[in-house]
């Protein structure tokens, strides 16, 4: 079962509900900001005072990162690109079993998006609930010149408490720490007592969050790179539509094209980052 809603803004998003998992997702940035299975908690980290508004961002959920990673050597340009501002056009619902519903977003150029990024491009993000959450992003040049683009699958997960959690997955990978900007390589799993905010390189297998009483797995295609970010007490009172002690109840692990594991795309061709989670 689905159904289209409307807030009294004109802010419209789809609720989904099958034997496994429900959703919700936002037109705008086509952004899931809910998932959960059946028998479990919500996957996502969603903040009690998000905005729910078009051409800003929700915080919480999974934002799309695209067509850049991060701040853009143009500072005037938006924080993650703008395609999670932007109003998506939904194309397709397919209850495709009782257990699993498919939906199908489609962004494209326009006059506003060449003024911040100068291509043609159409962007497909297909979203599969079931009992596990597939996320597939495709990028298409549909410009006469080369493109490149860095991007990144943006999920918040939701935590019993960011002190009783861990990451395995990446120990011996390098990293570029973004507080520091210095290399490191990963010792072990990754557990939180300060600001973490890193940019993991050649991932290349499963990673799984630790928790007290579950554990979620993320897994990737199409990326080598993984963003993890936690805003610690200071940051976490200066992000927007942030509580101060949201920290303690989210960490990012981002599914994600960044760095050296940028993409440059050719006229007509395409890229695709996948991820899974569950
Ligand atoms: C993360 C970055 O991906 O996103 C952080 O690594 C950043 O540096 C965070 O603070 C949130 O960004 P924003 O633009 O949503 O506030």
């Amino acid at each position: 079962m689905y159904k289209l809603k409307k807030l009294p803004n004109g802010f419209e998003y789809i609720e989904i509900k099958n034997s496994s998992a429900s959703a919700k997702i936002a037109l705008n940035g086509a952004h899931i900001f809910h998932y959960q299975q059946t028998t479990k908690e919500p996957l996502l980290w969603l903040s009690e005072i998000s905005d729910f508004e078009n051409e800003k961002s929700i915080r919480g959920g999974i934002p799309i990162c695209w067509p850049w990673f991060g701040m853009n050597k143009n500072e005037n340009l938006p924080q993650h690109g703008f395609a999670r501002m932007s109003l998506f056009e939904l194309t397709n619902i397919s209850e495709l079993a009782p257990n699993n519903t498919q939906v199908s977003f489609i962004l494209k150029d326009t006059q506003e998006s060449r003024k911040l990024w100068p291509y043609s491009f159409i962007l497909e993000y297909t979203l599969t609930v079931s009992d596990k959450l597939s996320l597939e992003l495709k990028t298409t040049n549909k410009d006469s010149k080369d493109f490149k683009i860095t991007q990144a699958l943006h999920s918040y997960f939701k935590i019993s408490d960011i002190l009783d959690v861990a990451i395995i997955g990446l120990d011996k990978k390098p990293y570029l720490d973004a507080l520091t900007m210095k290399d490191g390589i990963q010792d072990g799993k990754i557990s939180f007592d300060t600001e973490v905010d890193r940019i993991y390189k050649e991932v290349d297998s499963k990673i799984n969050l630790i928790d007290k009483d579950k554990i979620i797995s993320i897994e990737n295609k199409g990326s080598s790179s993984t963003v993890v970010w936690n805003p610690w007490i200071d940051k976490c009172l200066r992000m927007s539509a942030m509580k101060g002690d949201a920290y303690k109840r989210f960490v990012c692990i981002e599914s994600a094209n960044a760095l050296d594991d940028f993409k440059i795309i050719k006229p007509n061709q395409t890229h695709t980052l996948k991820a899974t989670v569950y």
